[in-house]
């Protein structure tokens, strides 16, 4: 059994992005049951990521954050999208094989063009701003998932539509081919990232300006953990755990008996927030100043980086090559 997820590179790691996608993948690779293929996806980052001149970075930033988190290498195929080459040839072959009215219901494109529409744009004016890359991004995400014949992809569920699409894909080429041509990959959906609040108590995103970050210095983070938003309520007041993020945020983010021993202090009476912000701070900083400077060791030297993705990238190149002969067999094409 393969799961395989891939993980875009965003920028520097807040709590959002860890308790939403790192923790989970982590958990995937450390789960005996299955191999795993967890992949950085900078080609899908070309069409999300407004400096493109970063995009390296930020790669080597989500994987320096992955490993400093525990993740063994060893453990699982760990590797560069952009180094597995044949995940594109994939995109090609596949872009035959799905109508273009599929990808007109895609969820990002639709937004798009209703974000021109919205805008005043007139009919013949509506794709502007959407590149192909974009818009067949869904083909792309088919490609990464059906060249390693996965068969479970754990991802958010923000992510239903696209495994959806993977599979009508796949669909589409076996009825031509043969059933068994391409495996069909079923989605395992997690809990919404969501349910995170930020320190405002809206979703924690960086668009919002409300995220803690994970690797930042002792004295951001605390800063951070104080401007989580509070009422009124003096300490010795019962507090309302549904209506506390910072209640929220440390369930999330601690251990059981960590939220026990806060949640017997806080929720009674008798914890002021100043005390509740300073505990969630030291929580953070206790569970990541190993990590950060494990982080920071990583990012200093790239080439050790790149050695080991590239690693993972011709382990996963045997298994990609393989699948593509079968299908350009299949297609009549030379092997
Ligand atoms: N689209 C996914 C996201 O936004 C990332 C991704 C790209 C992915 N290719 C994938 C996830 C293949 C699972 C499988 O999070």
């Amino acid at each position: 059994m393969r799961a395989l997820t891939g993980i875009k590179p965003t920028g520097i790691p807040h709590i959002g992005n860890y308790v939403g996608a790192l923790r989970p993948t982590l958990e995937l690779v450390g789960d005996k049951g299955c191999d795993v293929n967890l992949f950085i996806a900078d080609y899908h980052a070309l069409n999300l990521v407004s400096d493109r001149a970063h995009i390296r970075e930020r790669s080597y930033s989500i994987a320096a954050t992955l490993l400093a988190l525990g993740l063994d290498p060893e453990q699982c195929l760990f590797y560069r999208q952009s180094d597995v080459p044949e995940t594109f040839e994939l995109t090609v072959f596949l872009t035959s094989f799905t109508p273009k009215g599929l990808m007109n219901r895609a969820h990002a494109y639709k937004a798009a063009i209703q974000q021109n529409r919205e805008d005043g744009k007139s009919e013949d004016d509506q794709d502007v701003g959407v590149s192909m890359g974009l818009y067949i991004y869904p083909i792309l995400m088919a490609a990464d998932i059906l060249l390693f014949d996965a068969d479970i992809v754990p991802v958010g569920r923000d992510q239903r539509q696209h495994i959806e699409f993977a599979r009508d894909i796949a669909g589409s080429v076996n009825a031509v081919y043969g059933e068994g041509t391409l495996k069909l990959p079923e989605g395992r959906y997690g809990k919404d990232a969501e349910e995170l609040p930020g320190l405002d108590g809206r979703k924690m995103s960086k668009s919002y300006g409300n995220v803690i970050p994970i690797f930042a210095p002792d004295k951001e983070i605390l800063a951070a953990c104080k401007k989580v938003k509070t009422d009124s309520r003096r300490p010795e007041e019962p507090k309302d755990p549904d209506d506390s993020i910072l209640y929220k945020l440390f369930k999330i983010i601690a251990t059981p008996e960590e939220f026990q021993s806060f949640h017997d202090r806080f929720v009674p009476g008798g914890m002021g927030y100043g005390t509740a912000k300073t505990e969630l701070a030291d929580l953070l900083i206790a569970k990541f100043t190993g990590p950060r400077a494990e982080y920071e060791r990583l990012m200093a030297d790239k080439g050790h980086l790149d050695a080991l993705l590239l690693k993972g990238a011709d382990k996963a190149r045997t298994i990609a090559t393989a699948t593509l002969d079968r299908i350009r067999k299949a297609g009549g094409f030379h092997v």
